[in-house]
């Protein structure tokens, strides 16, 4: 009898501590994993669209952004920011440097005339010594920017 009572005592007090204790953090627990999964499901979503979306963006617009550098830095002096052919350096230099939104130089063979331009210089525009790459990357901002109907990118 002594031992049945121990031992209902025992039940008892576990089955306190089950209901006391088990329950309420059950329910939080179930919650909050629930609430846990979903952010670390979003945040990984969102860091694998990040990494998809800057690696798309970066393969495009990477000869942009080179030829972007390089015209700041190489030729704005003299064919001006838009391209315009009235850079800062501009009003010194006669024939005028070319002005790039001029529909009549995108001809056919621009992109030739460009590279030669670059290359060999012509009148007062010196020239200059570009890896091939780095006059393709020029090519594609510039015909990107200034060339009438195109789409300005970022
Ligand atoms: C020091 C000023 C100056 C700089 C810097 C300069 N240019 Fe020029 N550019 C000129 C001038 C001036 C002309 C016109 C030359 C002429 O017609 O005699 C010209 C003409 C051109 C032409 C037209 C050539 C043709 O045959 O019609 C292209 C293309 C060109 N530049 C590209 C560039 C590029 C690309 C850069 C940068 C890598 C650059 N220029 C840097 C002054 C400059």
């Amino acid at each position: 009898m002594k031992e049945f009572v121990q031992c209902k005592a025992v039940t008892f007090s576990l089955q306190v501590r089950d209901t006391g204790e088990k329950d309420p953090p059950q329910q939080y627990r179930a919650k909050g994993g629930h609430v846990m999964n979903k952010m670390v499901l979003y945040s990984l979503l969102g860091m694998f669209l990040g990494i998809t979306l800057l690696s798309a963006r970066s393969r495009a617009s990477s000869a942009y952004g080179e030829g972007k550098n390089l015209y700041l830095s190489k030729c704005q002096i003299c064919h001006g920011i838009k391209g315009e052919g009235n850079g800062p350096a501009a009003f010194a230099l006669s024939p005028k440097p070319q002005n790039f939104t001029d529909p009549a130089f995108w001809q056919k063979d621009v992109e030739k005339k460009i590279t030669t331009t670059i290359a060999k210089g012509k009148g007062s525009m010196p020239a200059f010594q570009l890896k091939p790459g780095e006059i393709k990357a020029l090519i594609y901002y510039m015909s990107h920017t200034f060339k009438p109907g195109s789409s300005s990118g970022t």
